[in-house]
């Protein structure tokens, strides 16, 4: 194990992305604090080896969490993670996706935190797009209250790093997919299609099937983050594949490495869903020497199997 003095704070340490993180940084040396509140997050998620503060980044007590822990590093990923709820109460969505996470920046630069990681998004940043993949020139048309709270907090990271110096790097992700993923987040559609692939619990399509994402592995997004930890990088980065894969191909995949033989059903197109996103991550190639490494296929086959099990 590599022997490492920092301590990092990991904001929804006990999620779907989070939890593998926190494992990461623990494998890497670093101490580790985790705030969650558990909303989503499992706790048999927790690494025992990290602290835990069941706290709500909402929460005044969050205060307590740094004047005990100290971190030099905050790695923030705790959100109200689902596009339809932000939807249904843009407010809430606001309240854990923009004053949590003023409360946490707050915090840091309080207690000289010396890097703040940020879970962005690329797909729901971005909206509709005008030229594929998207670059991190890319215009901001989020199409929805969890879109807009996302660029909202990148142009809070960018005012503190203006005003106090706190370096950031916001790590706009493509739809990740993987092991321990709520099938009400992001990309919920490959938890959800498992899940009912392995059941033969009839899989619906929403609408053609020709809506296009960019799935990234989570193992790949943890393997970004701890290439940001140590990067001098401040700014915002992509990280996907740069591939499109539509709703018809996933579902084909997921047929062939689960073995299921279930019939597609077709339903309606949802209203307002993102017709294609994909996005181009070159600059985190650059800037940060990463580059996805787990191809779908293999992706999808370990991900059916964490859920099988
Ligand atoms: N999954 C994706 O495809 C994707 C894509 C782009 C960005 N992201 C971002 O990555 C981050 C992690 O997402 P995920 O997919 O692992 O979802 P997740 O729901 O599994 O993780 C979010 C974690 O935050 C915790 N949380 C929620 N509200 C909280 C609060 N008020 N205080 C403390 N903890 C709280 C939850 O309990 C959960 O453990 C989020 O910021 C999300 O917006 C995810």
């Amino acid at each position: 194990m590599a022997e490492n003095n920092k301590t990092v704070l990991v904001s929804g340490g006990a999620g779907f992305i989070g939890s593998p993180l926190a494992d990461a940084y623990l494998a890497a040396g670093y101490r580790v604090a985790i705030v969650d509140n558990l909303a989503t997050g499992k706790r048999e998620n927790i690494n025992p080896g990290a602290d835990f503060f069941e706290v709500s980044i909402t929460d005044d007590a969050l205060a307590d969490v740094f004047d005990e822990i100290k971190p030099q590093i905050v790695n923030h990923h705790a959100a109200q993670a689902s596009v339809r709820r932000s939807v249904d109460d843009p407010a809430f969505d606001a309240d854990v996706n923009i004053i949590g996470s003023l409360k946490l920046l707050e915090q840091a630069r309080k207690h000289d935190v010396k890097k703040f990681i940020f879970a962005s998004t690329g797909g729901a940043i971005y909206g509709e797009q005008d030229y594929f993949p998207a670059d991190e020139a890319h215009p901001h048309r989020p199409v929805s209250p969890y879109g807009a709270a996302k660029a909202a907090v990148e142009i809070y990271l960018g005012y503190y790093q203006e005003a106090y110096g706190l370096p950031f790097t916001a790590l706009r992700y493509a739809n990740v997919y993987g092991p321990r993923q709520d099938p009400h987040g992001e990309a919920g559609v490959v938890a959800i299609f498992s899940q009912k692939m392995i059941a033969c619990d009839q899989p619906i399509i929403n609408g053609d099937g020709e809506q296009t994402r960019d799935y990234v592995n989570v193992a790949d997004v943890v393997a970004a983050n701890m290439a940001a930890t140590t990067s001098d990088f401040v700014g915002a980065i992509n990280i996907g594949t740069g591939i499109e894969t539509n709703v018809l191909e996933l579902f084909a995949l997921l047929k062939e490495v689960s073995g299921a033989d279930c019939p597609v059903e077709h339903g309606p197109a949802k209203p307002g869903e993102q017709r294609r996103s994909v996005l181009e991550a070159a600059l985190a190639g650059e800037k940060l020497g990463w580059a996805p490494g787990i191809e779908l296929k293999a992706g999808l086959g370990e991900t059916v199997e964490f859920f099988r099990a």
